[in-house]
């Protein structure tokens, strides 16, 4: 059994993809399928934690002892986590959130008729994970938050331009593209820290990428 070192602890996870609706049959959407999400969550209850789950459009079953919040666009994302993070000790941030949503949802099905149709006019959609750390001191101070980032090239100089950019203690580069990362068992990242570390996790199951992300929030706790 895993080592209840985030007994006492309360966390909050968000996982899958969002979902901008086009209409009401279409949406703008990424290949999240939130195993690397679930993962975070069944290792956090499996090592104590008291732990939500934010769920963006996932179709796999709820991982036992976690409450579930489902949602669908980034809004209703942003909406849950803020929620869910007052009092948390930690936050990480794994779904795929659309940056863009189109500027209005039409409320009938677009039909397909001779011409063209007309451009999506896109918006974009709030930063969470940088709110997250902007509303930190007011809503959850010494809160430890952890965001992700799928990199398809220069993983580790992205990586840090956007740890910087967002403002997180911790942010998880995972490489994607070539069939990597996106729906598959197996996952490897740097962790960058904002004190300037980087940590290797070798590939292998998601659990296991998991858990050394735990380990790594688990130092800060201490
Ligand atoms: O779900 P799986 O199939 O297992 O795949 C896992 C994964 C590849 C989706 C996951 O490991 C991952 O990398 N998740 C983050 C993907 C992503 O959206 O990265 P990004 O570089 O676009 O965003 C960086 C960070 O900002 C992320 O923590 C994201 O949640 C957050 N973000 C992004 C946009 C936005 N408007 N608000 C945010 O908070």
């Amino acid at each position: 059994a895993a080592a209840p070192d985030l007994a006492g602890r309360r966390v909050v996870v968000s996982a899958g993809g969002t979902r901008e609706a086009i209409d009401p049959v279409r949406f703008l959407g990424n290949h999240s399928s939130g195993k690397q999400g679930y993962a975070l969550a069944r290792t956090a209850a499996a090592r104590g934690a008291d732990v939500t789950l934010v769920a963006a459009n996932v179709s796999l079953p709820d991982p036992a002892g976690v409450r579930v919040v489902p949602v669908g666009s980034a809004v209703e994302l942003a909406e849950a986590v803020e929620a869910e993070r007052r009092g948390a000790d930690a936050v990480v941030m794994s779904a795929a959130v659309a940056d863009f949503r189109p500027v209005r949802s039409v409320s009938s099905k677009i039909k397909k008729s001779g011409t063209a149709p007309e451009p999506i006019a896109l918006v974009e959609n709030p930063d969470i994970l940088a709110g997250l750390v902007a509303s930190r001191d007011a809503e959850a101070p010494g809160q430890t938050i952890v965001g992700f980032a799928a990199e398809t090239d220069d993983v580790v100089a992205n990586g840090r331009a956007k740890l910087e950019r967002k403002g997180c203690d911790l942010l998880v580069v995972n490489q994607v593209g070539g069939g990597r990362a996106f729906g598959t068992e197996d996952n490897q990242a740097v962790v960058l820290g904002a004190d300037g570390s980087a940590t290797d996790i070798p590939t292998g199951p998601k659990d296991d990428l998991a858990d050394r992300v735990w380990d790594l929030v688990v130092e800060r706790l201490a």
